[in-house]
């Protein structure tokens, strides 16, 4: 399958990217700088300069793929409205590319698990939303992405959970503040994370690709149920000496990392039916279990990084 890939050179992206040139399919991935493409070429996908506000540097290129990967996120103040933007344009790109010569289309939109808000019992992929405030517009865009589903258009939004592996993303920083002898944890730290390692999350994009009738809302979470204090506790008996663990009081926390801390004070338990039933299972069964892996992988990365 030919795919159009945003966000090759993020966290996400970047294990999605991985796994479709391993399943053997032919990406054309968006880098912003020609430093980034270098990159993306020597991983196997075909890099174009673009970004997402720019959308004649990509859309042609983007109507000639099957399936459209969006995993970019841009984290500044017009991140959302450059998101909603992008989504409309590459939605209506493949409508008109699919009219154009006749074959159907794919769209898979990541999203996350935040949106579901403190779950109080186990939340499958028809539970309903209550998202905190920081990912309050992310539910419109998931509709946008649904709705847009037609005869020849398939989307599906993937709900990742907080991701683990290699040396990005919310684990890793625990075990970088870990390695660096002192780790905050947002509020008391009984609270549940739902997970997921990085390439178990992007073998279910490409198995959600692969089965031309997967549509709709699939969570991405391996069902460990972890909380925190016990993923802390893992990391701190990992590293070579025991880190002073604080936990920060919520209104220091708010104050901190702004209305970003009440996600990562969330209690959740969020599990994976429809994915499972695709045939996907998880090769990691939560982060706890696979400590020893994630150290190593963490310091493998940083090695990477530093002979970059
Ligand atoms: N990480 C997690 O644990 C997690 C869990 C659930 C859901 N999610 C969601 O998944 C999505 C991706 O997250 P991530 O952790 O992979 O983020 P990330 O590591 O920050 O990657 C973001 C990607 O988007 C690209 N990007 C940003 N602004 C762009 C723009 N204007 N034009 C083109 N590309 C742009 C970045 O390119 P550059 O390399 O050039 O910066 C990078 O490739 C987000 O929506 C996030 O909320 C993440």
């Amino acid at each position: 399958m030919h795919i159009f890939l945003t966000g090759a050179t993020g966290y996400i992206g970047s294990a999605v990217l991985d796994a479709m040139i391993k399943g053997g399919h032919q990406v054309t991935a968006i880098a912003r700088d020609p430093e980034k493409a270098e990159r993306l070429l020597a991983r196997g996908a075909t890099p174009i300069i673009a970004e997402l506000g720019l959308p004649k540097y990509y859309v042609p290129a983007l109507k000639a793929t099957e399936a459209v990967v969006h995993a970019a996120h841009e984290s500044s103040p017009r991140g959302v409205a450059l998101e909603q933007q992008a989504l409309e344009t590459m939605l209506q790109a493949q409508v008109e590319a699919s009219r154009a010569d006749g074959k159907p289309r794919s769209f898979l939109y990541t999203s996350g698990v935040w949106v579901l808000g403190r779950t109080a019992k186990s939340a499958e992929e028809d539970a309903p939303l209550d998202p905190p405030e920081h990912v309050a517009w992310r539910p419109a865009h998931e509709d946008m992405v649904l709705s847009a589903f037609s005869g020849t258009l398939r989307t599906a939004v993937i709900r990742p959970g907080i991701v683990y592996g290699g040396g990005r993303g919310i684990v890793s920083d625990l075990i970088k503040d870990a390695l660096n002898g002192l780790v905050r944890v947002v509020g008391p730290g009984k609270n549940r994370w739902p997970c997921v390692y990085d390439h178990d999350l992007g073998d279910l994009y490409v198995k959600i690709l692969e089965s031309p009738m997967a549509a709709g809302i699939f969570h991405a979470t391996d069902e460990a149920d972890e909380r925190v204090s016990e993923i802390v506790e893992a990391i701190a008996g990992q590293v070579p000496q025991r880190p002073d663990i604080r936990n920060m009081p919520m209104a220091e926390a708010r104050k901190k990392l702004g209305a970003y801390a009440d996600c990562l004070a969330l209690d959740q338990k969020v599990r994976s039916p429809k994915a499972r039933a695709l045939g996907w299972a998880p090769t990691q069964s939560g982060a706890v279990n696979s400590v020893a892996r994630l150290v190593e992988e963490f310091r493998n990365a940083q090695r990477e990084a530093n002979n970059q």
